[in-house]
């Protein structure tokens, strides 16, 4: 594949891939192996949405992956993984050994009756099997869906009832820094209320004893005497589905994204190589969780798509000290480093010599991804980290896009602080205002929307296509919206502000505010809340709950306590909420609608510019909410 090496051949690559996009990506998608070739390349369109690449293509990704590799890069390292604990031996696989692994786990997976189409729920601790589960399940044709494993046992049973999930894949337990966490406990927990999975698979992790369900639940490690090491690759359709993926959107319940074999292999690997500009004995490291579609994508899919190494690291930035990031970057020299603003962010916290103290000089690239990154963060970043050497890619996409979208190069792009770029050649960007009109100058700012498809946009919300049809498709007629506000300078570059709907990114992960607001509400105690996310200085944002209680609860901090014990048991830690706000009443209009502008403001600290309040059925509790606000216990 051919990689991009010029700012002035990006330009014209661009050019290229809008005009003729169809010729465009067909020639990307002929470097692959297909055991079909295409008969259209795209079909679509944005009403439905009904939305086909490569159609009639019959491909497995896992051959594109391993297979095809193994020729020339069989002694190559694919994965290597570094433990949480720096002391535990890490682990090397070459593409052989990849290969075998992959072959061996799907024949298991054969033998628990897992067929093509059949749903598999993975909810794993980052070590090997993970991604070895991962593509297992694409060797045969298996839909995997993988949860992350630090999601609570309630909204892992959402996820595996939505996806109607036969087997469910997890390990005893898992390592998170200091901490050890039961995971397959939490999987028994899950499974009392679902009734579709038949068969889990357990991985030994910590060598624990967990309860063994007879003829539910089987160890891997016994499953795998029983195996081959060979196991042919299912051909799919281009069009079947390769995986679904659960994210949050302005409504209560998570959606499952589903994206496709083909067009995701295509795009995922094209946007691997150039972003990063991997080469061929570079080693590449993306620190997010295989959980999220960042490690789908750039963990697994692309790294391997083209025969790079991936670094899969099992622990956390801060363990055993908030140096670890730069600990592992010597210790395998590490050429591209992708990670998120909140972990630089947090990084930055701690004193600079857990930095100063390594050398760094493999790093040629660094990236991050899934919010916006302030300048601070990117000054220290570039600086410190990259020694001012290296570029940053500022990549903008999202679970719904597969890959990145909006990005610079490595080195060939111009780059500019807080500013993700410019689009990658067949994606089509787009600023409308309110009404949905394009706004075509440049040194302007509106709703970010995409025009055209490329190879890896969702095709679906699983289970429910009018959902992906009124979430994606129904805001502006003819365009994909992305949920998020843009501005574009005078060159064209973009610069992503963030939502602009009811969702909230804290740490990078996505959380709906009903989402949050139904799970506060299982409380007895609680009658209403409402949640809005406010700037935090290492999050990004931070949680700020305003609830009313039942009459004559007694309010005091174990009731606050108790509410975000209720949040963990809904949803998991990571949706903890900072701020609890008790209030006696939300601000509403006369038609009901909570104004959640006036409770961003407040939550903000923004109290002199509300707005306008009359349309307010009661203004007073404005006063009373503000007041509230003011004498607040910030509860961590
Ligand atoms: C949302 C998507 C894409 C993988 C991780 C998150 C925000 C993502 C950036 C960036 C500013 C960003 C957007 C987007 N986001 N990357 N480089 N700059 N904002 O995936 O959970 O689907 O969230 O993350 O708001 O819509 P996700």
């Amino acid at each position: 594949m051919h990689t991009i090496s010029t700012f002035e051949e990006y330009q014209k690559t661009y050019q290229d891939s809008i005009e003729r996009p169809e010729q465009f990506w067909g020639d990307v998608a002929s470097h692959f192996q297909w055991k079909k070739t295409w008969d259209s390349v795209l079909e679509w369109n944005f009403e439905e949405p009904h939305i086909t690449w490569f159609k009639g293509g019959k491909l497995n990704i896992t051959e594109n992956m391993l297979d095809r590799h193994l020729e020339s890069r069989g002694n190559k390292l694919a994965i290597i993984w570094e433990p949480n604990d720096p002391k535990e031996k890490f682990v090397r696989l070459t593409y052989k050994e990849l290969y075998e692994r992959v072959c061996q786990y799907a024949n298991v997976l054969k033998s628990l009756g897992v067929k093509k189409g059949d749903r598999v729920c993975i909810y794993m601790p980052m070590i090997p099997d993970l991604a070895v589960a991962v593509m297992a399940c694409a060797r045969i044709g298996a839909v995997h869906s993988v949860v992350f494993a630090g999601f609570s046992s309630h909204a892992l049973a959402d996820r595996i009832n939505d996806a109607q999930a036969k087997v469910v894949i997890t390990s005893d337990g898992l390592n998170r820094g200091a901490k050890q966490i039961p995971v397959k406990r939490v999987v028994d927990e899950a499974l009392l209320s679902c009734e579709s999975v038949e068969k889990v698979l357990v991985s030994n992790r910590l060598g624990w004893i967990p309860a063994m369900k007879k003829g539910r639940d089987h160890w891997l490690e016994d499953e795998l005497k029983l195996v081959s090491k060979e196991c042919p690759a299912e051909p799919m359709d281009a069009e079947d589905l390769l995986f679904i993926l659960y994210t949050s959107g302005s409504t209560g319940k998570p959606k499952g994204v589903v994206h496709t074999c083909g067009g995701y292999m295509v795009y995922t690997a094209y946007t691997f190589q150039n972003v990063f500009q991997c080469k061929e004995s570079d080693i590449f490291w993306c620190s997010a969780d295989i959980g999220w579609v960042t490690g789908h994508s750039y963990i697994i899919y692309g790294p391997l798509l083209n025969g790079a190494t991936t670094l899969m690291f099992e622990g956390v930035p801060t363990y055993p000290d908030p140096g670890r990031f730069w600990q592992v970057i010597d210790k395998y020299g590490v050429n591209q480093f992708y990670t998120a603003p909140t972990a630089i962010r947090a990084l930055m916290a701690h004193s600079i010599d857990h930095v100063l103290s390594y050398s760094l000089d493999s790093l040629k690239v660094l990236g991050t991804v899934g919010e916006p990154i302030n300048e601070e963060a990117w000054h220290w970043y570039h600086l410190h980290v990259g020694k001012g050497r290296c570029p940053i890619v500022d990549t903008w996409w999202q679970t719904e896009t597969g890959g990145v979208m909006i990005s610079g190069l490595g080195n060939v792009s111009p780059m500019k602080p807080a500013h993700a770029g410019y689009p990658l050649p067949g994606v089509q960007p787009v600023l409308v205002d309110q009404e949905g009109k394009e706004i075509t100058e440049n040194n302007t700012e509106g709703y970010l929307a995409i025009k055209f498809p490329w190879p890896s946009i969702l095709r679906t919300t699983y289970g429910d296509h009018n959902r992906c049809k009124l979430t994606y498709f129904s805001a502006y007629k003819n365009l994909y919206f992305t949920g998020d506000g843009a501005k574009r300078d005078d060159n064209g570059m973009y610069r992503i502000i963030g939502r602009v709907d009811d969702v909230i990114n804290v740490s990078g992960h996505r959380f709906g505010t009903a989402e949050i607001e139904n799970a506060i509400n299982q409380n007895k105690k609680v009658v209403e809340s409402a949640v809005v996310g406010y700037p935090h200085s290492i999050k990004g944002q931070g949680i700020h709950a305003y609830v009313i209680t039942k009459p004559g609860i007694e309010i005091n901090d174990l009731l606050r306590e108790e509410i975000i014990e209720t949040v963990v048991h809904q949803i998991g830690k990571i949706a903890k909420p900072e701020r609890i706000q008790f209030v006696e009443g939300l601000p509403k209009t006369r038609s009901g609608k909570i104004m959640r502008r006036i409770l961003r403001k407040v939550a903000e600290g923004d109290t002199r510019s509300l707005g306008d309040t009359s349309t307010l059925l009661d203004p007073l509790v404005v006063d009373d909410i503000i007041k509230g606000a003011e004498s607040l216990v910030v509860v961590r």
